[in-house]
């Protein structure tokens, strides 16, 4: 592994392979605590984050690395190019872990850096957080491949990326969206083809009455960052979709699942999320176990 771009990037071994590394790094943390030893890790930040910015410096210091916070909302772009940027980091960082706007800031960074970039959520993708939930759902329900997931809401990043993760740990996963917010049709249709070989399946539909039981019920804010909508129609068209009790009991839902921030009363009632049904709080504790995993991994080389 030499970056971490996208989730469709991993095959479904590394899938796993970083779920089982991730399980064993949050028991025995210690394990790793001077993996990263003199090694330096940028944050480099397009968009506002709390849990990924604060778990990614936490679990780079518990790994004995070092981070840096770089603001680059003014960075990139109109002052210097992406490939600029990851040249020049490169010269003093050990990896770059960067929040964009555009995956093709992604590749453009991985391409003019000799170090590992890992995507810390573009609009496309958000594999950092598809890999913490995949380890919350895992150890929630055990085998994935027995789970059955239900995303509601917008089929964006975080939706893309539980898909590809779904797609490749065999799960039995329904996207409901309304009509016009749709995940992406390619990466849909990757995504399908992908679970066709492990044995699970992804449905992506409008009507919420075609919905089938479910173990969980994942939604996601309908405003995300950098989206210019139309408040009002997406106010109006993503009301029936809300998750509340009524959903999870005609669903049969044991767990409600949000990668936050959450906006109650709109995606979720604060009745569902505050529940103890709610595993926002595990999802974003494994944020830091999954990232780490990937650190590990992205360093094993080095340490052969
Ligand atoms: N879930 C998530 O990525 O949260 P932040 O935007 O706070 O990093
Ligand atoms: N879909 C949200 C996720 C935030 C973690 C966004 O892109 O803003």
């Amino acid at each position: 592994m030499n970056d971490l771009l996208e989730m469709p990037a991993l095959s479904p071994q590394q899938t796993t392979d970083l779920l089982q590394l991730a399980q064993t790094i949050k028991q025995r943390p210690t394990a790793w605590s001077t993996y990263l030893q003199g090694k330096s890790i940028a944050l480099l930040f397009e968009k506002p984050s709390l849990r990924t910015r604060a778990s990614f410096a936490a679990g780079i210091h518990r790994l004995g690395g070092h981070s840096i916070y770089l603001d680059a909302q003014n960075l990139i772009g109109e002052r210097e190019p992406a490939t600029d940027v990851g040249a020049n980091l490169a010269l003093w960082h050990d990896a770059i872990v960067a929040r964009v706007y555009s995956q093709h800031t992604l590749s453009d960074l991985a391409t003019a850096s000799d170090k590992p970039v890992v995507n810390a959520l573009s609009d496309t993708c958000h594999p950092c957080q598809a890999l913490a939930d995949l380890l919350t759902l895992q150890e929630q329900l055990g085998d994935l491949s027995q789970v059955h997931l239900t995303y509601i809401g917008d089929g964006n990043n975080v939706c893309q990326a539980l898909m590809a993760g779904a797609a490749r740990t065999g799960m039995h996963m329904q996207v409901v969206t309304p009509e016009g917010y749709a995940p992406d049709a390619v990466l849909t249709a990757a995504a399908q083809q992908q679970a066709e070989q492990t044995g699970g399946s992804i449905t992506v539909l409008h009507d919420l009455t075609k919905l089938q039981s479910t173990d969980a019920i994942y939604t996601d804010t309908w405003f995300s960052m950098g989206q210019s909508r139309d408040n009002n129609a997406v106010m109006h068209d993503f009301a029936p979709y809300q998750v509340n009790s009524d959903l999870m009991k005609r669903l049969g839902a044991k767990y409600f699942m949000h990668c936050l921030p959450a906006y109650r009363g709109r995606e979720v009632t604060a009745e569902v999320i505050d529940s103890p049904q709610s595993l926002v709080l595990k999802q974003a504790e494994n944020r830091l176990h999954a990232q780490n995993a990937i650190l590990v991994k992205l360093f094993e080389g080095a340490h052969a």
